[in-house]
């Protein structure tokens, strides 16, 4: 599908990679998920929602990745600003652009589906960390930011991770948990 701006959906993080090279392959991994998904028209994708393993409450795809980015940046800011000497320096490209990436396989693991959602052939084949892997590094992008992408999630539980994937999974289950919680009854309000 043409004339989705992620250039634009992708704001103010995308801008916030400084490097040049690194910003086009986020936006280009992103547009090539797009053209290989079941998303035909802009409306539908602009609601898709951020999983289909509990109710979102509305909070889209894009929201959510937006929000993970941020978090995941606030707690690289926390440790640079109040460690005297922080233990292990974080890359703030990597960990835009990872937080940015990390669940870009559910565009093609999320179809829509008689006015909703649902799993496509390709999300029964392989969760999204191995198809955002795939989709990211057809456009090059590297290791480190694969490493964000595969094992942010409980793939990534036990192997070698880098210090931006374990920023980038701690921000994804903050605004996960309170959600299934909230489904089970389990959240105190
Ligand atoms: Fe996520």
């Amino acid at each position: 599908m043409k004339g989705i701006l992620f250039e634009e959906l992708l704001q103010p993080w995308i801008d916030r990679i400084k490097d040049e090279s690194l910003r086009e392959k986020v936006i280009a991994t992103f547009q090539s998920a797009l053209d290989k998904s079941g998303y035909t028209k802009e409306a539908q994708f602009l609601k898709m929602p951020f999983t289909l393993l509990t109710n979102c409450r509305g909070i889209t795809f894009l929201e959510h990745t937006l929000a993970v980015t941020a978090g995941a940046v606030g707690l690289a800011q926390a440790q640079m600003a109040h460690y005297k000497k922080p233990p292990c320096e974080i890359d703030m490209d990597r960990l835009i652009a990872g937080g940015l990436l990390h669940d870009v396989g559910k565009i093609v693991e999320i179809e829509p589906f008689k006015g909703g959602y649902r799993k496509s052939r390709n999300g029964m084949c392989m969760r999204h960390p191995i198809s955002g892997v795939a989709l990211a590094y057809e456009q090059g992008l590297p290791p480190e930011v694969l490493n964000c992408i595969g094992c942010h999630a409980k793939e990534g539980e036990g192997r070698p991770q880098t210090v931006e994937t374990i920023l980038i999974h701690q921000a994804d289950y903050a605004t996960f948990d309170p959600l299934v919680m909230m489904e089970k009854g389990s959240l105190i309000s």
